[in-house]
């Protein structure tokens, strides 16, 4: 392609949700869930899934190399890096498995960054970037440049370096919007007159990398795109560094709704949104806002009188998207106790889950015990139960009963008995402010992980009075961060459960308990 050739009409989406994404305090995850992730992605249709960064510390590897492995040929899998040698190898050294890898090689470019961070001038810029690209390019063809801060940066100086990468053999050109600064139009400018002034930019795809600081990554990267830009990096929910960055579903949803106006199309599958979106949620504990486009609870509720009745008389006149081609789960009644396993497996089907059949089996155990208990199961009620299930790993702790006692003109009391992985039975007791604080304290007895509490949040799944609460919970030991999340028509088991789930997962990270030796006495072996 010549700068005056038109670029295609695919959009490549780039997903990041593991490596900016995860960049965003309090949503690191661990490489099971990563892993999960990385499934989730590849059956939504991306192009390119950013695994991680693998020089950042050996699980940052770990995941790379085996979303390389196991996802390698049915996406393109990216490592991040600086520009050193050894963060060059070790992304190399992870993504090779893939059957379709790339190296994402970074280097600021911006007057305020080579004077306060890197402190080195434009030559030692230019020079530094030729040859790491020119070491990424030794060892694969599919390498991403990114001048960092590059909407800060001098425009000829920005031309000359992305210049320089591409005769290095950068493949693809991304330009960041690292601060969220740019406005759109001024933004997509960079594009078309980089399209215009860089002579071997014709072969490279152009991609756009935005932040949200002022609420305009998603503009920004259309903007771009309509400038010429054919890669779009982006993440789940918008997760990333401070306000986040540019939302998949958002740019998606733009691209696929007005195909008038841009002539483009992605690979996505939009019914997969919903559900990945709610994935990506309860593995990082990062709610998502009630009004949040396209995947928020009320994206799709119409409340004003006159709205409902447009709505009734002819959808399309409230609505520009169909919410069954988002994945959207409403609260719709769907099944009881007496719907047999086929029809249940079919509607897990429409909710957007593939689910093997062990895990089937499973949910289908959890909804018949759930109906038995309550009288209407919902759609919402359901998806509840498959992501409690999906991926769920072997835990080293299990509840078996937590009592509490609790009232006014009580101390609250709680016993609580957890199984280890040997079978071992452990019972302690604690007491606390309240009855949850209390099981918290009687757990972290048993388990001799001593957590300070983030944050806690509690929602009920569908309506009525006996709906399933969904408990996130959010630790903190020796300053990292652990989610942990369950659901149960009983709040206190909830609660119990979800702060066991975080504590299983600090457990596993190789954190060093506060007190190695268990308070608590061995109660019996099964
Ligand atoms: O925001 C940014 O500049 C980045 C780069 C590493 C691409 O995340
Ligand atoms: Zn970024």
């Amino acid at each position: 392609m010549s700068p005056q050739q038109p670029p295609s009409d695919h959009v490549t989406i780039f997903d990041t949700t593991l490596r900016d994404g995860e960049q965003s305090p309090g949503c690191s995850m661990n490489t099971a869930e990563k892993l999960e992730v990385a499934k989730s992605l590849v059956e939504l249709g991306v192009d390119v899934i950013e695994a991680g960064f693998p020089i950042a510390s050996p699980g940052d590897f770990e995941a790379v190399e085996k979303i390389a492995r196991e996802f390698g040929d049915r996406a393109t899998i990216c490592g991040l890096s600086r520009c050193r040698e050894a963060d060059i190898d070790a992304a190399w050294n992870a993504v090779q498995h893939a059957e379709r890898h790339r190296i994402h090689v970074f280097l600021a470019t911006s007057a305020i960054h080579r004077e306060h961070k890197l402190k080195m001038d434009k030559d030692a810029i230019v020079r530094t970037a030729v040859e790491m690209v020119s070491r990424a390019k030794s060892y694969c063809d599919d390498i991403e440049f990114s001048p960092e801060d590059a909407a800060r940066t001098e425009f000829d100086f920005l031309c000359e370096v992305v210049e320089r990468a591409i005769e290095a053999g950068a493949t693809t050109i991304n330009i960041p919007d690292t601060v969220g600064y740019a406005m759109p139009e001024q933004y997509g400018n960079v594009f078309r007159k980089l399209r215009e002034s860089v002579p071997n930019i014709g072969g490279v795809t152009l991609s756009t990398h935005c932040h949200n600081d002022l609420g305009l990554a998603v503009a920004n990267s259309l903007a771009a795109v309509e400038a010429g830009a054919r890669q779009i990096e982006c993440t789940i929910n918008g997760l990333g560094e401070r306000a986040g960055n540019a939302s998949l579903e958002e740019v998606v949803m733009a691209l696929r709704t007005r195909q008038d106006y841009f002539g483009l199309e992605t690979g996505i599958n939009s019914k997969k949104l919903c559900p990945i979106s709610h994935l990506v949620s309860s593995i990082t504990g990062m709610k998502i806002q009630r009004n949040k486009a396209i995947v928020g609870q009320n994206a799709f509720a119409h409340e004003a009188g006159i709205h409902q009745h447009g709505v009734l008389q002819e959808r399309s006149t409230y609505e520009i998207i169909r919410p069954e081609d988002v994945g959207y789960v409403g609260t719709n009644l769907v099944l009881g106790k007496h719907s047999g396993r086929h029809a249940f497996r079919d509607r897990v089907k429409e909710l957007g889950h593939e689910l093997d059949d062990e895990t089937l089996q499973k949910v289908f155990d959890d909804f018949i015990a759930l109906a038995d208990k309550k009288k209407e199961v919902f759609d919402s009620d359901i998806v509840a139960l498959v992501e409690n299930r999906r991926g769920s790993q072997p835990e080293r702790w299990t509840i078996v009963s937590v009592h509490t006692l609790a009232g006014s003109g009580t101390v609250p009391t709680a016993t609580v008995k957890l199984q280890d992985k040997n079978g071992d039975v452990y019972c302690d007791a604690g007491i606390g402010d309240g009855p949850i604080h209390a099981v918290f304290k009687a757990t972290e007895r048993i388990t001799g992980l001593s957590a300070r509490l983030e944050d806690y949040q509690v929602r009920s799944v569908s309506g009525g009075k006996d709906a399933l609460a969904e408990v996130l919970v959010e630790i903190s030991i020796h300053g990292r961060h652990f989610h942990g999340k369950a659901i149960s028509t009983d709040t206190i088991e909830a609660s119990a459960k979800a702060f066991l789930n975080a504590l299983n997962k600090a457990d596993t990270s190789g954190q060093p308990p506060i007190h190695p030796q268990r308070q608590a006495e061995a109660l019996a072996t099964p």
